[in-house]
């Protein structure tokens, strides 16, 4: 399906939806009747706002200083809502990176939603990583040879700080991380009467 085409696509299946908290954001939600599966042939991963996306964004929100005027770069970035808060919050350039073509084409909408300037990339964890001076990782520790490349990327970032939002994840090595802050989340799928889980945000000490 052509780019255009897809995002069409997205933007008439998926509602627009206000994301519950402290900021005013806006993205294309899943609902049940969006059909996702006729959009995209991988999980629609970037259909949900994740537990430890979300966490990043609780945190960047109670510490807007670590984005302000700062390059920020947000890797597997489903929905882009990571990157859109950084972008909302003052960073001076976002880059989303992803490897799903549907989820990039969801990016650019909630980017125009939010009225903030993205840049998409694809896959980066198999180059030298990018100028960033802040590196944002929400949830993207949900399989081993997934985390070993995420981590060997986060070795060679030198100055970057990279921050990652995890709920456990069995993938995450925990040993590489500090824990800084913790906000109550809620995992998708988990009904409204669940109660809420430990969203993570941590630090990556090499
Ligand atoms: C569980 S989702 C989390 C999305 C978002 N960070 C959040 O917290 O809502 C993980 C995302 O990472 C993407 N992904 C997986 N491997 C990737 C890679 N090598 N580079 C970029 N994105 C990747 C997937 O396509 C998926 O959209």
């Amino acid at each position: 399906m052509r780019p255009q085409t897809l995002r069409a696509r997205i933007a008439a299946a998926l509602p627009v939806t206000a994301l519950p908290g402290p900021l005013p954001l806006r993205y294309h939600a899943a609902a049940p009747h969006s059909r996702l599966s006729d959009l995209s042939k991988t999980p629609p991963y970037w259909a949900y706002p994740w537990p430890g996306g979300c966490a990043l964004i609780a945190h960047l929100v109670a510490h807007p200083d670590l984005v302000k005027g700062k390059c920020v770069l947000d890797i597997g970035a489903g929905s882009g809502l990571v990157g859109i808060a950084a972008a909302l919050l003052g960073a001076a350039s976002v880059t989303a990176s992803e490897i799903d073509p549907a989820a990039r084409e969801a990016i650019a909408l909630n980017a125009a939603l939010n009225e903030v300037c993205i840049t998409l990339s694809r896959d980066l964890l198999s180059g030298p990583p990018p100028e960033a001076d802040l590196i944002l990782i929400g949830d993207l520790f949900y399989a081993p040879d997934l985390a070993t490349r995420v981590l060997a990327f986060l070795t060679q970032t030198g100055t970057a700080e990279a921050l990652v939002g995890d709920i456990g994840r069995a993938d995450l090595p925990r040993a590489r991380f500090r824990v800084l802050a913790s906000y109550p989340v809620r995992d998708v799928g988990d009904p409204p009467s669940a109660a809420s889980q430990c969203g993570e945000i941590l630090q990556f000490i090499g």
